[in-house]
C-alpha cells in the first residue's frame, strides 16, 4: 500500500477561516510544495446542524478548492468531536469517567464507544461522506476519526462488558477462576453482578487495581470496542469506496488501545509524533519502528507533528532551526512516507491558538517556520519517490506487547517505578547508540527473521507464546529477557512452580525472589571480566539451572556473589536473563556479549549522530542524521551520493546543527 507521491502537508482547517484566507492559504502553500491537505477532521456540528439535517456545501467548496489545486486529501469522518445537540438529545453518547461522573458537553473525543447513538450516527456520517467524495481520484486517504483513547464506564459500556465477558469466558466458573474471585470474598453468581472498574469498582487510583484481572480485561474491551467503532465507519466506507486506504491516526505508545490488533483492521498504520523538549531522539526513533512493526514492516504516514511548537506540554520549546527537517527525516528514516504537520494555519481562538503551524497568526510567509517548511517541501519535492516504500533491514526484533504493558503496570509490586515503555526503551536505547535497525514485533509476531530477539519485562506470557520463543532459539535464535518475566499468564494469575515460569527451563534458571532498591539505592553487578557495573530498581535472587553466570552482584547484600545475569545454551541458540536493571555502562558491557557471537553490523558514532538504511529496488539509502545543535565530524564507513546536496558524500564528514545527509549508496 502507497502514495503516488510523497504527501506533504497536514491538518487544513479552512471552515475556520472566511474565504479570502482560503485564497491566501492556496498561494502561501504552494509556495512551500505543500501537495496535501487533511480536511474535515472536526467538523460534524457543521456537516450535521441537527438530527434530521446535513449540509454538506461547505465541505464541497473545500473540496473543489483542493481537487482544483491538485491536492492529495486526507478525508477525515469528523466522528472524533459530538455535535452539542446529540449530546443533549441523547445523553447516552456521552462518556461516564472514572470517577463516575455522566459528562454533559465538552471538549473532544468524548463519545461512548458502546453508545447507540453514536453507533447509529457515526458510521452514517462516515458512509454520506464516502458516498458524496468517495470516488475522487484525489481522495488519498480516509482518516476516520482522531487518535482515538480514553475510556467510559457508563451503563451501556458495563453492559456491553459483561457480553464480550461471556464471549471469552462462556461459564462464570471460567470468570471466577480467571480473575481469581475467591479472593476478597468476590465470587460472582451472576452476570449482572460484574461491574466496572473505575473508581465506584475495583480500581485504586488510575494506575492500580485490586482486580488485575479484571481491569486487563476492561481496558481490552475499551480498545476493542473502540476498533469496533473504527470498523463499524470502515464499513461504511467501503459500501461506497473499495479501494482507497483507511487508517486513523495512533499515538506512538498510547497505553489505552492494543496498536497490534488495532494495525490488523487499518490499511495504513498513521501516528502524530510530538517529542517534547527533553524526549530523546531515541525515544522518538523507538516509537517510529514501533508504528512501523505494527503492520509487519510497513511504511507508516507521519500523520501529525507541529512545525514549531506544541501547546500542551507543559515547556512548549520552539523546534531550533533545522530541528523540525531533521525529526522529519528522521521519521522518513524510520519508514515514514507522507511528512504532515498539526496543522497549516494556526487557529484564532480555543486551547490551541499557540500550538505551531505553517502559516502564523502573522498570516505570511516571511517567518522563519514558513521558510524551513519550505526548504523541506522543496526537498521533498526533488526526492520524488527515491525513498517510497523502502524497506527497513532490520536483524533485531524487540517484542512489544499491549496486554503485558497493562498487566505489568497495574500489578501492586514489587516497585512502583517499574514502567514498561521505559524498560523497552532501556534496551532500544543500546541498540539505538550502535546504530543498529530494530523492529518492534508483536509476542505473536514472526520473529524467526531475526538473529536477536529481545522481550524486556515480558511479565505476561502464555504457555504457547513461550513454545513459539523457544522454537525460535531452538533453531538458532537468540533470546533476551529480563527481570520480572514469565511471571503470570492472560488474566494475571502466577504460573506456579517457580519463576520465570513456561521460560525457566529454556533460560535455565529458578528465580527465588526479587529485592526492589529504593530510588535512592544503586547496587552493583561483576562481571567475568571484574569489571563492576552499576544496577537499580530491581535484583532477582536466581539459581542457575544449566544456565552459565556471566554476572554476580558485588558486595554488601545478603545475595552478594549470586548471578545477576545468565546465558544459557540451548540447542543452537542462547539464552539471556538479565535479573536486574542495569546502568547504560552495563548494558554496553553486556551488549559487547551478546553481539559478540552474533553477525549483526553495527556503528558507533559520536554521540548524536544516528544513521538508520532503508533499502528500495536494492539500493541501500543511509539517512544521517545530527541530532545536536552543533557542528559534528564523523567518519563513515560508507559512500555514495548524498540526495540532498546532489553530491558525492562519504568517508569523513561534518554534519551541520541537526544537518542530515541521505547518501544513495554506490
Ligand atoms: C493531536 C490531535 C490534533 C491536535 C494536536 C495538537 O495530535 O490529533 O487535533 O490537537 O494533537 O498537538
Ligand atoms: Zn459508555
Amino acid at each position: 500500500m502507497t502514495f503516488k507521491k510523497v504527501l506533504f502537508g497536514g491538518d487544513y482547517n479552512p471552515e475556520q477561516w472566511p474565504k479570502e484566507v482560503w485564497t491566501e492559504d492556496m498561494r502561501m502553500f504552494d509556495l512551500a510544495s505543500i501537495n496535501s491537505a487533511t480536511v474535515n477532521v472536526f467538523s460534524w456540528a457543521q456537516l450535521q446542524p441537527s438530527e434530521e439535517e446535513y449540509d454538506f456545501s461547505q465541505l464541497d467548496d473545500i473540496m473543489e478548492m483542493l481537487k482544483k489545486h491538485n491536492y492529495q486529501i486526507v478525508l477525515a469522518t469528523s466522528t472524533a468531536a459530538l455535535p452539542a445537540w446529540m449530546s443533549r438529545r441523547y445523553p447516552d453518547v456521552n462518556r461516564v469517567d472514572f470517577e463516575g461522573r455522566q459528562h454533559k458537553f465538552g471538549h473532544r473525543h468524548n463519545a461512548c464507544p458502546n453508545s447507540p447513538t453514536f453507533r447509529k450516527y457515526s458510521p452514517l456520517l462516515a458512509g454520506k461522506l464516502a458516498e458524496r467524495y468517495g470516488d475522487l481520484s484525489e481522495v488519498a486517504c480516509w482518516h476516520i476519526s482522531n487518535e482515538y483513547g480514553g475510556e467510559c464506564y457508563c451503563e451501556n459500556c458495563e453492559k456491553a462488558f459483561r457480553v464480550w465477558l461471556k464471549k471469552k469466558y462462556q461459564t462464570l466458573e471460567n470468570l471466577n477462576d480467571a480473575w481469581n474471585m475467591t479472593f476478597w470474598s468476590h465470587k460472582i453468581y451472576s452476570w449482572e453482578e460484574i461491574v466496572a472498574p473505575n473508581a465506584l469498582g475495583d480500581a485504586i487510583g488510575t494506575e492500580k487495581t485490586a482486580f488485575a484481572g479484571i481491569s486487563i480485561d476492561y481496558r481490552r474491551f475499551m480498545s476493542d470496542s473502540m476498533l469496533q467503532n473504527f470498523v463499524d465507519e470502515k464499513n461504511q466506507i467501503r459500501r461506497f469506496d473499495a479501494t482507497t486506504p483507511i487508517t486513523t491516526n495512533l499515538m506512538g505508545t498510547y497505553k489505552g488501545l492494543d496498536y497490534f490488533k488495532w494495525a490488523k483492521e487499518m490499511d495504513l498504520v498513521s501516528w502524530d509524533s510530538y517529542p517534547s523538549y527533553n524526549t530523546p531522539a531515541s525515544y522518538t526513533a523507538m516509537c517510529h519502528d514501533l508504528m512501523r512493526g505494527l503492520k509487519n514492516g510497513q511504511p507508516f504516514m507521519l500523520m501529525e507533528q507541529t512545525p514549531s511548537q506544541q501547546n500542551w506540554q507543559p515547556y512548549n520549546s520552539l523546534k531550533r532551526p533545522g530541528q523540525m527537517k531533521n525529526m522529519s527525516y528522521q521519521a522518513i528514516a524510520h519508514g515514514a512516507d507522507t511528512i504532515q504537520y498539526f496543522q497549516l494555519r494556526r487557529s484564532k481562538g480555543a486551547c490551541e491558538k499557540f500550538h505551531g503551524a505553517v502559516i502564523d497568526h502573522v498570516g505570511n510567509e516571511h517567518t522563519r517556520v514558513f521558510k524551513e517548511v519550505a526548504e523541506l517541501g522543496g526537498e521533498l519535492a526533488q526526492l520524488g519517490d527515491s525513498f517510497l516504500t523502502a524497506t527497513t533491514p532490520a536483524k533485531v526484533g524487540l517484542i512489544f506487547d499491549w496486554s503485558n504493558y497493562w498487566a505489568l503496570e497495574y500489578t501492586s509490586g514489587p516497585t512502583i517505578e517499574l514502567k514498561y515503555v521505559e524498560q523497552i526503551h532501556h534496551y532500544y536505547q543500546e541498540l539505538y547508540r550502535r546504530n543498529i535497525d530494530v523492529d518492534l514485533v508483536p509476542i505473536d509476531g514472526d520473529y524467526e527473521k531475526y538473529d536477536l530477539l529481545l522481550a524486556p519485562c515480558l511479565y505476561m506470557i502464555e504457555e504457547a507464546s513461550a513454545k513459539k520463543i523457544e522454537k525460535y532459539v531452538t533453531a538458532g535464535g537468540t533470546f533476551v529477557t529480563t527481570m520480572m518475566s514469565g511471571i503470570v499468564s492472560q488474566s494475571d494469575n502466577v504460573h506456579l512452580g517457580g519463576y520465570p515460569g513456561p521460560l525457566k527451563e529454556l533460560l535455565g534458571i529458578w528465580v527465588e525472589e526479587f529485592d526492589a532498591l529504593p530510588p535512592e539505592t544503586h547496587y552493583q553487578v561483576v562481571f567475568e571480566d571484574g569489571r563492576q557495573q552499576d544496577c537499580r530498581m530491581l535484583c532477582d535472587i536466581i539459581h542457575p539451572k544449566g544456565a552459565q553466570t556471566l554476572a554476580n552482584y558485588g558486595k554488601g547484600e545478603f545475595y552478594q556473589d549470586t548471578p545477576a545475569i545468565t546465558r544459557n545454551q540451548f540447542a543452537k541458540g542462547a539464552a539471556y536473563y538479565v535479573g536486574t536493571m542495569l546502568s547504560e555502562a552495563g548494558m554496553t558491557e553486556l551488549f559487547d556479549l551478546i553481539l559478540a557471537d552474533l553477525d549483526i553490523p553495527e556503528l558507533i558514532l559520536p554521540a548524536g549522530i544516528e544513521v538508520k538504511t532503508r533499502i528500495k529496488d536494492n539500493q541501500v539509502l543511509k539517512f544521517v542524521l545530527n541530532h545536536r545543535n552543533e557542528t559534528v565530524a564523523a567518519t563513515l564507513p560508507f559512500n555514495g551520493t548524498d540526495l540532498l546536496a546532489g553530491q558525492a558524500c562519504g568517508g569523513d564528514v561534518e554534519l551541520e546543527p541537526f544537518g542530515v545527509k541521505l547518501i544513495a549508496v554506490k
